[in-house]
């Protein structure tokens, strides 16, 4: 049952009838059944069974089970009058040695998830990898082995060809940035490499398999969106001195241009951060011509800013993020800085690109800490959030960038990668024991707003 009377702002008819408001979630962090019905072993269960990588020891083998609860969490989408849903889908389901045979029971699976998001009247938005790589794959190199081109392209066609009938959106991949950054330079990721030695050629061969996964959606279903999602923070000097300016822009280079910016045609930005030069190594011969894609549509994924100092003592790229719980602001349960300006200043930014068509915010969100009283959660800090995030993306709206959607992260509370189930960032609380779901506020409120 949705509550009435809950507070409404600011008023949706202002973004607009055809704006996309929806709702976000992976795979790795919710369907649990980690190794049913055929399904391989990704570098998330490996990573997590190793000791001491996931915050509490968790793991995703249960999450929050959607694998068998779909059905109840589609409902949900639609109790809570969301048109549109975003997941991914898990490559070691589809194929379990990341190759060659395809798992019957894996296609089967998306197929009943999509079409039962349609017999809702729900939207399904696929994204085809969001981190989940098969460990067979990484054991022979993962994103480091150019192999992995051809790899992925087997996997994409398999997807498009099973699941283009009746997906019309989908994104090609998730966050780079984090990805290739956390898992294979600092090691705080599945699969834990680290340096530039496995960063660099990673971060090519990712640019290579976004392109080239994306050509083949656009071959095969010519009629399909077809967009990919960036994670991107707004960036500002610790201070007004040259040297903190000079750094930001070292950093704004590497968190949020990285990846986009060959995706537009632009190249890398190795004026900016020089060690990027090392990615000439791994370039191939017409490699320049596989670097750009002409997608329909850029997701954009925020959640915070981050302030930016000059550091001696940072190899490559000589800047430090200042942390958030040394600055004295608001913070969410990931010691991230509540800055609702943020995503108005990246919208402004990425708007700035000719190249770019429409963009669309396909993350935003917040993990606080959520209590049950009385069955019920209520979580004003999370509304809040997400209301004053939505003031800044209708003001950069209202002054007329391409923004054409807004998805929140996420619907259930869910396994937090490296910080396990401790964040939750549901409109759904998740009793992980029971799998029980509850509505949080936020949850109603959003149902009220999109009514
Ligand atoms: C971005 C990622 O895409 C998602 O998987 C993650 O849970 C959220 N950010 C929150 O950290």
């Amino acid at each position: 049952m949705i509550a009435d009377n809950v507070e409404i702002y600011p008023d949706k008819q202002l973004f607009g009838d055809d704006f996309a408001w929806g709702v976000s979630t992976a795979a790795l962090q919710t369907e649990g059944a980690s190794d049913t019905d055929g399904k391989g072993e990704s570098i998330w269960d490996r990573f997590s069974d190793a000791k001491g990588k996931i915050l509490n020891g968790d793991k995703p083998t249960i999450a929050c089970n959607f694998y068998n609860l779909y059905e109840k969490d589609i409902d949900l989408v639609k109790e809570l009058n969301i048109p549109n849903f975003r997941f991914s889908i898990a490559w070691s389901r589809i194929l379990p040695d990341g190759t060659g045979k395809v798992n019957q029971s894996g296609i089967d699976h998306y197929n009943k998830v999509i079409d039962y998001c349609i017999k809702q009247g729900v939207e399904p938005w696929v994204t085809i990898y969001h981190w989940d790589l098969p460990q067979v794959l990484e054991d022979k190199g993962g994103w480091t082995n150019r192999d992995v081109v051809e790899w992925f392209t087997g996997y994409v066609n398999i997807c498009a060809k099973s699941f283009g009938d009746r997906v019309k959106y989908w994104m090609v991949m998730n966050e780079p940035a984090v990805f290739t950054g956390a898992g294979y330079f600092l090691g705080i990721h599945a699969p834990g490499r680290r340096g530039l030695r496995n960063f660099l050629p990673a971060v090519h061969h990712v640019v290579l398999s976004m392109v080239a996964g994306a050509k083949i959606l656009r071959e095969l279903l010519p009629s399909a969106q077809i967009g990919t999602t960036f994670s991107c923070s707004h960036i500002e000097p610790y201070s007004a001195k040259s040297r903190d300016v000079a750094a930001a822009k070292r950093a704004d280079a590497l968190i949020n241009r990285l990846f986009i910016e060959p995706v537009l045609g632009l190249g890398y930005p190795v004026n900016e951060v020089t060690a990027l030069k090392g990615i000439e190594k791994y370039f191939k011969e017409g490699d320049e011509h596989n670097l750009y894609f002409d997608f329909d549509f850029i997701g954009l994924q925020n959640y915070t800013r981050e302030i930016v100092k000059y550091s001696f003592f940072t190899p490559y790229i000589g800047a430090r993020l200042v942390k958030a719980e040394r600055r004295n602001v608001e913070l969410t349960a990931m010691k991230w800085e509540v800055y609702p300006p943020s995503i108005y200043q990246i919208i402004k930014k990425f708007n700035t690109y000719p190249q770019i068509k429409k963009i669309l915010i396909t993350e935003n969100g917040a993990a606080f800490p959520d209590n049950v009283e009385g069955n019920k959660v209520d979580d004003p800090k999370r509304v809040e959030y997400l209301k004053t995030h939505l003031r800044q993306v209708l003001k950069a709206k209202q002054e007329g960038c391409e923004i054409s959607g807004y998805f929140i992260w996420t619907l259930t509370d869910n396994f937090e990668w490296a910080e396990g189930y401790h964040p939750r960032f549901g409109l759904v609380y998740v009793d992980f024991e029971t799998q029980q779901r509850i509505i949080k506020s936020s949850g109603h409120w959003y149902a009220s707003f999109l009514r």
